[in-house]
């Protein structure tokens, strides 16, 4: 079942079909990509998957990992394929990932980024996202290892009629 997100996105759940068009996409926009097992296992073990598409291309895709217990989601992946990023999509990605964490009873959303990834810092500070820690030597670099920063965003107050 897919949803409009407004007149030119399209999101429905990832499926299996999709892997291909979404590992292309994940292998040109990160320089340490995700391996098409780690893609698949968030499928495979119920995360929520999306992905977003506009005149029928795919553009890009969110990954979600929601603890109802603790209510907490964790946003695992965003991206937008590259030749659209800069358009406003990234930030409607997230919006839409906010919203999903909302539905499904989510009153905090965690998530990491890379201390050199100043695009994806700004994006979620703009969305109100507040660094809460920093995990030492997290994310794998083609050289070594790099810092992951961890951000934080109360929704308990958003999306309320
Ligand atoms: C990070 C990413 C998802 C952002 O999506 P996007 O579609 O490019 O971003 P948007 O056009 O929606 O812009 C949203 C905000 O990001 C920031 N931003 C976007 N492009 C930027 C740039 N070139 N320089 C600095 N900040 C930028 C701005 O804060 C912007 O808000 P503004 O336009 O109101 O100033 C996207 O660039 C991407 O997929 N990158 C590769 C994968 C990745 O790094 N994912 C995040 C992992 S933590």
């Amino acid at each position: 079942m897919s949803e409009v997100i407004d007149s030119s996105l399209l999101s429905r759940a990832m499926t299996e079909a999709d892997l291909p068009a979404v590992m292309e996409i994940e292998q040109r926009a990160y320089v340490v990509p995700w391996t098409p097992g780690i893609m698949r296992d968030c499928l495979r073990v119920g995360y929520h998957c999306w992905v977003y598409e506009r005149g029928g291309e795919l553009i890009g895709y969110g990954i979600l990992s929601a603890s109802m217990d603790v209510g907490e989601s964790h946003i695992l992946n965003l991206c937008v394929r590259p030749e659209s990023q800069g358009r406003g999509f990234g930030r409607r990605i997230l919006e839409h990932l906010l919203e999903q964490s909302k539905r499904l009873g989510c009153h905090l959303v965690l998530l990491e980024a890379r201390p050199s990834n100043p695009v994806a810092i700004r994006l979620y500070r703009s969305a109100g996202f507040e660094q809460i820690g920093r995990r030492k030597r997290y994310y794998p670099t083609p050289t070594g290892r790099e810092d992951a920063l961890v951000f934080a965003l109360d929704i308990s107050a958003a999306f309320s009629a």
